[in-house]
């Protein structure tokens, strides 16, 4: 199987499940429509698939990983439906369709966030393939990675540095917290799903702590430097808000750079494992992404 053949399979076992997984809720009026509306509608499934490959290379079952894969796939997207609010970044386009509260409202977009990141929480203390010692481990990583000292801290500090000249490193803590915590949790519900708690976890959480930085990075150059039409997003959107961003404190080429060497270093972290061919490829793929 090529690497490319293996990630649309991936791709296609967290659609399926999260399809599954819709129907079965109770339809409240146009609640679980709007949840389905941006769950289902075409991301690329990075963290998912990361959870799932991580489990993978511990020597786990990638059916054991898939609800925690899916779940954390559902507190992004809860993230992102909040994101694009007009309270925060005020866009109108996601994942190549209109955002979620152009098309269901304000009330009912804040309302579908807060039930998938519920929701997610029911599904990993649900999940009938772990033993509760695992679900309780998974749900500790996932709140840690969303919550007040993980991605939403992420989230206040991007708010709060919008129109102001921040230093390298707080540009470094922002896009830590707000997108590098979830994908080092994605890798690491994986380990969690393998029963995996020795160097190969510390080596997927450093590959996932570098391959957050460079997929944050790289989404701050496409904001300047892609096509709305192929990123699904408007261009420019950082610009608009006057966010702090590498590419308005360095410029482009500097972060072109800043991904490379950090991509170089996430497939260095996991070196050692002979199984590692399809995440130094993702990572690599991530690199040179135009979505
Ligand atoms: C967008 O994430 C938000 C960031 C953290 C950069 P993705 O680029 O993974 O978005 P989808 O899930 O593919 O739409
Ligand atoms: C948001 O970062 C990260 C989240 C936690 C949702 P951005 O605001 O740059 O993400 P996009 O560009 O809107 O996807
Ligand atoms: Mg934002
Ligand atoms: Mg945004
Ligand atoms: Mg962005």
């Amino acid at each position: 199987m090529t690497h490319e053949t293996q990630l649309q399979a991936d791709q296609v076992l967290v659609e399926e499940w999260l399809q599954k997984h819709l129907d079965s809720l109770w339809p409240f009026g146009k609640l679980v429509e709007s949840m389905g509306y941006s769950l289902l509608s075409g991301g690329k499934r990075i963290r998912p698939v990361l959870t799932l490959e991580a489990c993978r290379l511990c020597g786990g079952r990638a059916e054991t990983a898939l609800p925690l894969a899916c779940a954390l796939e559902m507190v992004h997207t809860y993230s992102l439906i909040h994101d694009d609010l007009p309270c925060m970044d005020d866009d109108d386009l996601r994942r190549g369709k209109p955002t979620n509260h152009r098309v269901f409202g304000q009330a009912t977009a804040v309302l579908a966030g807060d039930a998938l990141l519920t929701n997610a929480f029911e599904v990993l203390a649900k999940t009938p393939e772990l033993p509760p010692e695992c679900q309780i481990q998974a749900v500790r990583c996932l709140a840690e990675a969303a919550g007040p000292a993980g991605m939403v801290a992420g989230q206040i500090l991007d708010m709060d540095g919008a129109g102001r000249t921040l230093s390298f490193d707080q540009i470094r803590k922002i896009e830590t917290l707000k997108t590098g915590r979830m994908i080092m949790a994605a890798l690491e519900l994986g380990c969690i799903a393998a029963g995996e708690n020795g160097d190969r976890r510390l080596a997927l959480l450093t590959y996932g702590e570098k391959l957050g930085l460079a997929f944050q990075i790289q989404d701050d150059i496409l904001d300047q430097e892609g096509e709305t039409e192929e990123l699904g997003k408007p261009v420019g959107s950082d610009l608009k808000q006057g966010k702090a961003t590498f590419v308005s404190l360095a410029g482009a080429d500097a972060c072109r750079k800043m991904v490379e060497d950090l991509t170089d270093e996430a497939a260095a972290a996991i070196a050692p494992y002979k199984e590692r061919e399809f995440l130094c490829w993702l990572a690599e793929m991530l690199a040179e992404r135009r979505n």
